[in-house]
């Protein structure tokens, strides 16, 4: 759709909705939740993404009872970062490729499942993105799911048929999606990834019966005189931020994750990303803060129209970005109530903002951080410390381009009063560069500098006192989300497998449970036939570049099953064999190979720019990453096998083909990897190349 034609339809769908809507016989005023408590209906419990569950039955006090009641293999899964939403005794999720399935809550019986088939659309997608999809939703009889080639799906939820489908990024866009769609108002809500390529972000409004555009927010300004439509004053407001040709350059500003729906006020907060390039000079020389990267900004439910925004890195030069999720609450602060909403963005400070105006009310730094002294809370700008901007040379920034927190949700607990923040540690080394991999004008790689560089905590945060109420250490720091319960308890799963219940006020762990197998999602509470249960998706991958190179997970490649586990007081299954860990790398190579070095060396940088690093590894190391480890591949070693991978890719199961690579860019990949073989075999090291960003 062209521009204006988007236009046509952001002007023709702009009506305000106010149906009523039936849920299994129940009235919705808003279409949106059934409210009992008993269902998980939306990604985070409630539109205010919570992560917080009413139910009390499983508590501190008989949590210890706590039992696996099924497990149900996913076979041909892999990265698992949903989370489930419960409904009337069905629970709906979805898998890396955003395939969806229906599951009966109590027994783990599967009713359906649909494949989107993501590899016949847009199968260049594929290339800018590991398969990750972070989850559903349901509304009115119907279950929503974004695909990684940008499509909306609606389908029915008896049935699992779709009922519409819309394209939502252009075709010959750099955009896919990753994320979950919400629901409020007879509106289904989805943005999309693409910002480090330095595309414009929006976040469309579909009408959740017709999948018709009611609105659009583009997150960035279009080129000179190009935004009209109701967001026309917003627009100019946010292009007098920017400089040059940025319209060409890039902006970014994606809205990859985070979406809340605030019922009480009637708007919706939207999460921005970063940009491409990382570099501000090159997008905007000289100046400007380059409105609405890494931002949080309120645009009315009904027409998308905005209200204010609120920006956590002014002119943002490091992959921080406000894409992690936020909680509206009322808080009392200085003996008042005040409405809030809550953000503890990539950058280490946690932010709590009137949400009536977007104010910054308090800032805190939540885990280590070295970019900014402090949030000047009169101006609600950072006070940044000298250097950072890698203008005089290197910096080493805590956090790094990973994130003090990413996507993995934190909850919050009106009970308790606190908030469970998933923090995790690991340092980035900025410099500005040339490399001519994407984040242009900028190179970075992850760095350890200290011992607890790589961990990671479950930090327990008082959002009044902006201060830590308590915090348990892990070792690694890939862990998942958070949910906290009225039963007082807070759950998470780690990258070792564990999954643990803590008492809400005190973090003493109460329980725990070896699912065998790494854990980056957030688990979800319901009730089906009176009792609670608890489930949770089990498949580590994701962004897992960084592991590579610091940790050693041990999750190969298909080995251990991908499960949804769903847990019951008293239950007692036993989880059917898993293979265990394995820290062991068995290269194929043959010592007797010639290596031609140069060409190795030209492989390594290829192995970069072309994204291999981000399924395969950082230097091929595969331990956890969302594909097979290229040192223990016979495919990998065999030139005429390894070509026709690469040529004609192995879409289904996530290899993207790259045909359009010549034969003499093959064979220097060919040559890399085979000395990635033959350093884990004990010979000579691989040639290094730069390193190359994260992606969520
Ligand atoms: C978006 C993710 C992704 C990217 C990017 C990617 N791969 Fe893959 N690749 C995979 C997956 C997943 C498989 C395994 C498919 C399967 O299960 O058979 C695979 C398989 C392979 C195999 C066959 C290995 C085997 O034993 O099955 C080779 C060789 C390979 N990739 C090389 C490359 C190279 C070289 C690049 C960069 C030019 C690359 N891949 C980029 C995901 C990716």
């Amino acid at each position: 759709m062209s521009r204006q034609a988007r236009l046509a339809a952001l002007l023709v769908f702009s009506f305000g909705l106010s149906a009523v809507y039936y849920v299994s016989g129940r009235a919705e005023p808003d279409g949106t939740t059934t409210r009992t408590g008993a269902d998980w209906p939306e990604h985070g419990q409630s539109g205010g993404e919570l992560h917080y569950s009413p139910l009390a039955q499983i508590s501190t006090e008989n949590v210890g009872r706590l039992g696996l009641a099924w497990a149900l293999d996913l076979n041909g899964e892999h990265s698992l970062e949903g989370i489930p939403v419960a409904v009337d005794g069905t629970l709906f999720f979805s898998g890396q490729s955003s395939k969806v399935y229906a599951v009966a809550a109590a027994s783990g019986k599967l009713l359906w499942s649909y494949d989107p088939e993501t590899w016949r659309y847009r199968p260049q997608a594929m290339k800018y993105m590991y398969r990750v999809n972070r989850g559903v939703a349901y509304a009115n009889g119907r279950v929503f799911v974004a695909t990684l080639d940008g499509r909306l799906i609606a389908l029915d939820a008896r049935t699992g048929k779709a009922a519409w489908s819309v394209m939502t990024v252009a075709e010959n866009s750099l955009m896919n999606i990753t994320g979950a769609p919400r629901v409020f108002k007879g509106k289904v809500v989805i943005g999309q990834s693409g910002g480090d390529y330095g595309e414009r972000g929006y976040l469309t409004a579909y009408d959740q019966a017709s999948g018709k555009q009611v609105w659009r927010f583009y997150t960035a300004p279009g080129a000179p005189g190009t935004d009209e439509g109701v967001n026309k004053d917003a627009m100019a407001m946010a292009a007098a931020t920017w400089k040059g040709e940025y319209w060409k350059t890039g902006t970014g500003g994606t809205v990859w994750n985070a979406v809340t729906f605030d019922e009480e006020l009637d708007r919706v907060y939207i999460g921005t990303g970063n940009s491409g390039p990382y570099n501000p000079d090159l997008r905007s020389p000289g100046d400007g803060d380059n409105l609405f990267l890494a931002s949080i900004v309120a645009v009315e439910a009904d027409t998308g129209k905005y209200i204010w925004s609120y920006q956590v890195n002014p002119r943002e030069a490091w992959d921080y970005k406000a894409t992690t999720n936020m909680i509206p609450a009322t808080l009392e602060i200085d003996g008042k109530p005040r409405k809030v909403l809550m953000q503890a963005p990539t950058n280490g400070f946690f932010y709590v903002l009137d949400r009536e105006t977007g104010k910054l009310i308090s800032a805190e730094k939540y885990g280590k951080v070295n970019w900014a002294e402090r949030i000047d809370v009169a101006t609600g700008r950072p006070v940044e410390m000298p250097g950072i901007r890698y203008k005089q040379g290197p910096v080493t920034m805590y956090p790094g381009p990973l994130g003090a927190h990413n996507w993995q949700p934190m909850s919050y607990n009106p009970k308790t009063g606190l908030v469970y923040i998933p923090y995790m540690q690991l340092p980035g080394r900025f410099e500005a560069s040339d490399h001519p991999a994407f984040g242009i004008g900028t190179s970075f790689e992850f760095v350890k500098e200290g011992p607890d560089d790589a961990t990671g905590a479950l930090v327990a945060w008082d959002p009044v006192m902006q201060k830590q109420a308590w915090r348990v250490p892990y070792a690694d720091m890939w862990n998942g989300g958070t949910m906290t319960t009225a039963g007082g308890l807070v759950f998470q799963g780690d990258q070792n497998g564990i999954f643990h219940a803590y008492d809400a006020r005190s973090g003493k762990e109460l329980w725990k449970f070896d699912t065998k197998l790494g854990i980056i999602a957030a688990p979800m509470t319901y009730q089906a036939g009176g009792r609670q249960y608890i489930s949770l998706l089990v498949g580590f991958g994701g962004a897992t570049i960084l592991q590579t190179k610091y940790l050693k997970s041990g999750w190969k490649y298909n080995a251990q099953p991908r499960r949804l586990f769903t847990f019951a007081l008293d239950a007692n299954q036993k989880l059917p064999d898993t293979p265990p860990r394995n820290f062991q790398v068995r290269p194929v190579y043959d010592a007797t190979a010639t290596i031609d070095e140069a060409l190795a060396a030209r492989g390594a940088r290829l192995y970069n720019q072309n994204s291999c690093l981000l399924c395969h590894g950082l230097e091929a190391r595969g331990s956890g990453v969302p594909g097979p480890d290229l040192r223990e591949s016979a495919i990998a070693a065999n030139r005429a096998a390894f070509d026709r991978v690469l040529k004609q890719g192995i879409a289904e199961l996530g290899m993207p083909e790259f045909s359009q690579l010549p034969d003499a860019d093959i064979a220097a990949l060919y040559m890399y990897v085979r000395t990635t073989a033959r350093e884990a075999a004990g010979g000579a090291s691989a040639p290094r190349a730069e390193g190359a960003p994260a992606r969520n």
